[in-house]
């Protein structure tokens, strides 16, 4: 659910995200907010217009000078709106009305409703009314707005119905930005497994085209989790909070200068520094460097956050900032209760092999996609196995060549008995399964749930014998064409077994490489209808294969119907973008094989999904397909 944006204001400023805030409390300056661009290379920041209006020279000033120019930050400013003041001290004194027309006369690029904080301990009943009021502020705000944006805070305490639906009518307003409030007692207590629930419910209600914060959130160690979650936002005062309180944060946690034994940081604020040096300091020197310290642990662990989205690999991150403590393992943990949700949004295909992190790397979604879909569509070609155990030499066809030719020939289909689960040697090519890395050594979790899904799998799939290789009979004399049943069974892994047929309909031939003997092509009754690439071991879809699978399955699977205006600019292989879609098969994954149809079904276009459906039927921009042959191509 992570991702990569590029966030524009209504003044036209823009920053990529995810991005962090950090908080400028405008009477104390910890750390100067030119400082903050300058040197940190923040692009944003968040300040509290509630102290801003209660202290009157603050209050004069930015009405006269504009509050970039009261706090020097030529960036994104943000402003809160005296809901947290409130959360900390109890009412304030101050209606939502006028904190928003003062957030408008000052200047702001994003300002906040005065929402109400749903505390953890409240009543499911106090909850949901508190929600209404948010809501009715939230409306008020946007009849409000004018030309600055609008933070529409979704609340809902911890309680993930209301948090859903709260979220979705948020979504429904006229707000720029959606923050999840209410959130900052359960990181202070730790309770992240709470936490995790609240950030997967309001996602699930939340307009995907605008970005989500998790407000009060900015602990390195939970950047990489967060983001995992699909939060774009963050802010923090701790940078500056534990550094009044002589705490330094690093991606494992926040320690007491005072326990600190040693420094090995080599960041600028502390580098050529000792614990004794720091603690030699004078107090307001020694909060500046410690707060410095802080933003530099922010900001290099945003970058690497940044770096591992574009990668494909946040979720190896993640895990391995999760071990940071215990209760945010627990979050981890937790995470699998939403596996199904997050296997909508996780991609076919990946660039570069995924890593075993853990025990925990089994619940990643990849794996639950694999097992529903062998259990769905996988079709034996025998009612014979052989149970191979994992080897890290992969493909396993590879690495068992001998023992697999031996065992076809006896009429067995070899399996593999990997971290995956059953792994038929026809499958052992394509994603993830000889894109992964192992340890050699496996935990006994790990071995126990292979061996279990690959009985389970057995017994379902109606394997009547089961022997191990020792067992294998050396008289075989079978003579079995591996290359068509991985042909087809690659293809129902992809598209399903209906549009199997269709594709594998007459004549097959397969034309291999030379080099790798691997399939490239299939080729059915004379029509070239899948390619196969090296990479994933997937197929990508030819024209004429979608032409046959639209005549053989009710519209929309895999269809990605477009308006007429767009008719032109896809047949010549222009992209789908996601305001000319009117409908599209929901079941579509990022990075998936589709057909792009007009709205008679016409197929127009074959390509690869970029959104998921949610986010097709609700982005106003971005590219939802990228073709690849539009019908008028030339190929
Ligand atoms: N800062 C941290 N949490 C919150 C919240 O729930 N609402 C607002 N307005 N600000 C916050
Ligand atoms: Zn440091």
């Amino acid at each position: 659910m992570a991702r990569i944006g590029k966030f524009t204001t209504t003044s036209g400023k823009t920053m990529e995200t995810p991005a962090l805030f950090p908080v400028v409390n405008p009477k104390i300056n910890t750390v100067p907010p030119r400082e903050l661009y300058d040197t940190f290379g923040f692009k944003c920041l968040i300040t509290n217009s509630y102290i801003i209006k209660k202290t009157p020279e603050l209050a004069e000033k930015a009405k006269q000078v504009g509050l970039h120019e009261l706090l020097d930050f030529p960036g994104i400013i943000m402003t809160d709106s005296g809901t947290f003041q409130s959360h900390m001290y109890g009412e304030v004194e101050l209606t939502n009305e006028e904190i928003i027309e003062f957030q408008k006369s000052i200047g702001t690029d994003i300002g906040t409703v005065l929402d109400i904080f749903t505390e953890p301990y409240w009543t499911k009943e106090k909850t949901a009314e508190s929600i209404e009021l948010t809501l009715e502020r939230t409306k008020q705000a946007c009849d409000m707005k004018g030309d600055m944006m609008i933070n529409g805070v979704a609340q809902g305490s911890v309680y993930p119905d209301l948090r859903e639906s709260c979220a979705l009518r948020m979504a429904s307003l006229d707000i720029d930005v959606h923050p999840i409030g209410g959130v900052v007692p359960l990181m202070e207590q730790y309770r992240y497994s709470e936490l995790v629930d609240i950030i997967m419910s309001s996602k699930k209600g939340l307009n995907p085209s605008r970005p989500v914060h998790l407000f009060g959130a900015g602990h390195p160690m939970l950047l990489a989790f967060a983001a995992l979650m699909g939060c774009d936002f963050f802010d923090s005062a701790s940078y500056a909070k534990f550094a009044r309180d002589d705490r330094m944060m690093f991606v494992d946690g926040t320690f007491r200068l005072q326990d600190m034994e040693s420094l090995d940081c080599d960041c600028p604020a502390c580098r050529g520094r000792t614990v004794s040096d720091l603690r030699r300091m004078n107090n307001k020197d020694r909060t500046k460097v410690l707060a410095q310290h802080n933003l530099y642990q922010i900001v290099r662990e945003l970058n690497l956050v940044k770096r591992y989205i574009r990668e494909g690999r946040l979720w190896e991150l993640a895990e391995i900032r999760c071990r940071a403590h215990p209760a945010l393992l627990d979050g981890l943990r937790r995470l699998r209760e939403h596996q199904a949700l997050l296997e909508r949004y996780d991609p076919i295909s990946r660039d570069g092999a995924m890593f075993y992190t853990g025990p925990e790397t089994r619940t990643r979604p990849v794996f639950k996609r694999y097992l529903d879909r062998i259990g769905d569509r996988y079709v034996p070609t025998t009612d014979k196995a052989v149970i191979f155990p994992e080897t890290s030499r992969k493909p396993y066809s590879r690495g068992y060549a001998e023992e697999f030719a031996k065992a076809r020939k006896a009429g067995y289909t070899p399996i593999v008995a990997s971290s995956f689960g059953p792994v038929p040697a026809e499958l052992d090519e394509l994603y993830p399964l000889a894109q992964s890395l192992f340890p050699e050594i496996p935990d006994t979790e790990t071995e126990e749930t292979a061996e279990r899904l690959t009985y389970q799998f057995l017994s379902f799939k109606g394997f009547k014998q089961v022997i191990s290789p020792e067992q294998i009979p050396e008289d075989g004399i079978e003579e079995v064409d591996c290359d068509l049943i991985r042909a087809k069974a690659v293809s129902r892994y992809q598209f399903g077994i209906e549009a199997t047929e269709a594709l594998f309909r007459g004549e097959i031939q397969l034309v291999t490489s030379k080099k790798t003997g691997k399939i490239r092509n299939v080729i059915s009754d004379g029509e070239h209808v899948l390619s196969m690439r090296a990479g994933d071991g997937l197929y990508t879809l030819r024209m004429e294969g979608a032409k046959r699978i639209v005549a053989a399955t009710p519209a929309p699977f895999m269809r990605v119907s477009v308006m007429d205006d767009a008719i032109p600019f896809v047949s010549q292989g222009k992209n789908v973008f996601a305001q000319f879609v009117t409908d599209c098969d929901p079941e579509i994954r990022p990075m998936e094989e589709v057909i792009v149809t007009d709205c008679r079904d016409n197929p127009i276009a074959t390509g690869r999904a970029f959104l998921v459906p949610f986010e097709i039927r609700q982005m106003k921009k971005g590219m939802a397909v990228k073709v690849r042959s539009g019908s008028q191509d030339e190929e």
